[in-house]
């Protein structure tokens, strides 16, 4: 990446970082245990990859990233959550994210579960309380419900447990990531162009970008559970035995090949808009990440 879009990458993290500080902060209510566990997870750090493309792409429509940070830091809870039941016992049975024990190896099980509940439910209030005209924020509900719901994540979330102990062929096994990762982040991007009253076209071309990034993005986080550095992931490599990852079930030659046309979908679809070396570069970036 170039010097100055790393350091606008850094600049939207801060921004994301700062206005998600300032949630979950209530003095007079007694749940305070609820709340520390909502915050113990969502600023543990991350990458912050969903809300940078939200932001990046109502930039990209002419917007401003002041606009889309309510729509941002939604999709960002949205993600939390899913990654705090995604390391349930009952799930994927983790204990470590983020750099730090799981939110249920700290809080216990019941208080996780909730703490997830909490974050979601939070994601819609947000989009709710964005100032922007009512029809974008009919929009971006719509949009998020139907991308984090039975349709996209949770969907797939679904269909990636049921898979375990599974021999599957490749189409299911992109079945399941494009619904449980390609999903979120396509509400990512596309609640970008919806926050800044982007077109129709902005808003397919937008769904395109995050198809072949979305699941680039799985492959390469299927890759490193093989090849990673735990300390650098922040989470326990060597994990997905019995998951169906595309590691297991390609070579890894094969695997960074599909990551290089994905890559390459996603750049092309990016035609339809004006500024676009931030997107394009960030989409090279994910390709080679090793956390
Ligand atoms: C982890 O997502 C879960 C997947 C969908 C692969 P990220 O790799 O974006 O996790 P954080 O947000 O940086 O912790
Ligand atoms: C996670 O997929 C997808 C989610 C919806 C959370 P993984 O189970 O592969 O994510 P990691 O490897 O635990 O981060
Ligand atoms: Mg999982
Ligand atoms: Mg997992
Ligand atoms: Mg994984």
């Amino acid at each position: 990446m170039k010097p100055e879009n790393l350091r606008r990458m850094e600049a939207d993290r801060a921004l994301v970082e700062r206005y998600l500080e300032g949630c979950f902060l209530y003095d007079g209510e007694p749940q305070q245990t609820l709340f520390k566990a909502m915050r113990y997870s969502l600023l543990a750090g991350g990458k912050r990859l969903r809300p940078i493309l939200t932001l990046n792409f109502a930039r990209a429509c002419g917007g401003t990233a002041e606009q889309a940070l309510p729509f941002a830091a939604a999709v960002e809870m949205v993600h939390t959550y899913s990654l705090i039941h995604d390391d349930l016992p009952c799930m994927d049975d983790d204990d470590y994210r983020r750099g730090a024990l799981t939110c249920h190896k700290v809080y216990g099980e019941a208080t996780a579960v909730l703490a997830g509940d909490a974050l979601l439910t939070a994601a819609f209030t947000r989009l709710g309380m964005a100032k922007l005209p009512p029809e974008r924020v009919a929009l971006a509900v719509t949009m998020l419900g139907e991308c984090a719901g039975e349709l996209g994540m949770v969907g797939g979330q679904m269909l990636d447990l049921e898979g375990e102990d599974k021999v599957l062929s490749e189409a299911e096994v992109g079945a399941i990531h494009v619904r449980k990762t390609g999903a979120l982040i396509g509400a990512a991007c596309t609640l970008g162009v919806i926050a800044a009253g982007g077109t129709e076209q902005q808003l397919d071309a937008a769904a395109q970008y995050a198809a072949g990034l979305g699941l680039a993005f799985q492959i390469r986080d299927d890759m490193l559970d093989v090849i990673g550095d735990a300390e650098k992931l922040g989470k326990k490599t060597g994990m997905d035995e019995h998951k169906n990852t595309y590691a297991r079930l390609l070579s890894l030659d094969e695997c960074r090949r599909r990551i290089d046309t994905l890559t390459e979908h996603a750049v092309k679809a990016l035609d339809a808009f004006d500024d676009t070396a931030f997107l394009r570069e960030l989409a090279q970036l994910l390709a080679d990440r090793d956390s």
